[in-house]
């Protein structure tokens, strides 16, 4: 009798030792098997009476050999299976996840505008122009023919440094002009892309700060008919070659005669009656012959030579290209808005 018991309790040391446990889910189930509260070697010391008074001991000895046997293959097996798992996530790879989508950026709807009037002008010899953004009074204004007393100078559209009234935001990109031609000889052909601001209430049409590009040209013998030639070019490359163009006579200081250009945009729908308030015409850009006073400002020769320039508004354009209805999206920079021009170029 005794002795069956004996090798009952050997079998169970050898599956002990024999266990095949790789998971943690096998570990639970050999720990409920030999170690839980309901283990298969509790009933065996309650066999101890049975067995005959010389083997008593041996036997005790031998079941609690076996629970430290369990114990210690299950304390082994544990501490393996933690340190896979710590190191598999230290390492973090795991080879079936999905791959994480690359966030690729998009150019901001101006920049591709901007750009794209940048590349139509540079197709016909304009060279790009940058200046500063902080320009003195000089520049933005007096060399620009626009007296003391003019209203753009008034406080309300412009907006002056603090402690310092010889400094402003540039209004225009106008300023540029002037810097070129003080520095540079006839022939000049620039286009000069930037921020301006004024002093405005924000609204979904105008903001205090925008975009322009401006353009100049002086030569010997440059007249009005080159440049309404030159504008009538652009107005193809970006809006298409059946475009229709008219040039307003309007007033700017810094230009004589001086016009403004609308581009015929159409009223075939109720979005169009809106864009152009019903005339289906849009103005896009102020030009000009260069006021003679302006180049003489700069040190160039008026009775030698004559130019045209033109400042545009970006946002405007950018928003018919777009149809974008609030020139504010454009400094939220929200990207739900931005990712919308991935495709743009
Ligand atoms: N500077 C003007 C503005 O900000 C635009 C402009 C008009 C620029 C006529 C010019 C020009 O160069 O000739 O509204």
């Amino acid at each position: 009798m005794s002795s069956e018991i004996f090798s009952k309790v050997n079998q169970i040391k050898e599956e002990i030792e024999n266990a095949n446990v790789s998971s943690l889910e096998e570990l639970e189930l050999f720990r409920i098997k030999y170690l839980g509260s309901k283990n298969i070697l509790k009933p065996l010391f309650g066999e101890i009476k049975n067995i005959e008074n010389q083997r008593k001991k041996e036997f005790g000895q031998l079941v609690n050999e076996v629970k430290q046997i369990a114990e210690n293959q299950f304390s082994q097996v544990k501490e393996g299976l933690d340190q896979k798992s710590e190191e598999q996530e230290s390492v973090g790879l795991d080879l079936t996840a999905p791959g994480e989508p690359e966030k690729i950026g998009s150019k901001h709807p101006i920049s591709i505008t901007m750009n794209k009037i940048i590349g139509i002008f540079e197709r016909i010899g304009f060279v790009v122009e940058e200046e500063r953004e902080i320009e003195d009074d000089w520049h933005n204004f007096t060399a620009m023919n626009t007296p003391e007393d003019h209203p753009a100078r008034d406080m309300q559209d412009t907006y002056y440094l603090l402690n310092d009234p010889k400094h402003l935001l540039r209004t225009h990109t106008s300023s540029v002009q002037a810097r070129v031609m003080k520095n540079q000889k006839p022939p000049i052909r620039i286009i000069a892309p930037g921020r301006v601001y004024r002093n405005e209430t924000i609204s979904a049409r105008s903001h205090c700060q925008f975009h322009q590009v401006e353009g100049l040209y002086v030569d010997e013998n440059v007249s009005f008919a080159d440049m309404k030639q030159t504008l009538l070019y652009f107005a193809q490359e970006m809006y298409g070659k059946d475009v229709k163009i008219r040039l307003r006579p309007s007033f700017f200081p810094f230009t004589e005669p001086s016009a403004e250009m609308d581009v015929y945009w159409g009223l075939k729908n109720e979005d169009d009656y809106r864009i152009t308030k019903g005339t289906g015409w849009l103005e896009i850009l102020g030009c000009g012959m260069v006021d003679p006073q302006v180049l003489e400002n700069c040190g160039i020769d008026s009775k030698k030579y004559t130019g045209f320039a033109w400042g545009m508004g970006i946002e405007r354009q950018a928003m018919l290209l777009y149809g974008i209805n609030d020139i504010r999206l454009f400094f939220e920079n929200d990207v739900r808005f931005l990712e919308q021009f991935k495709s743009a170029r």
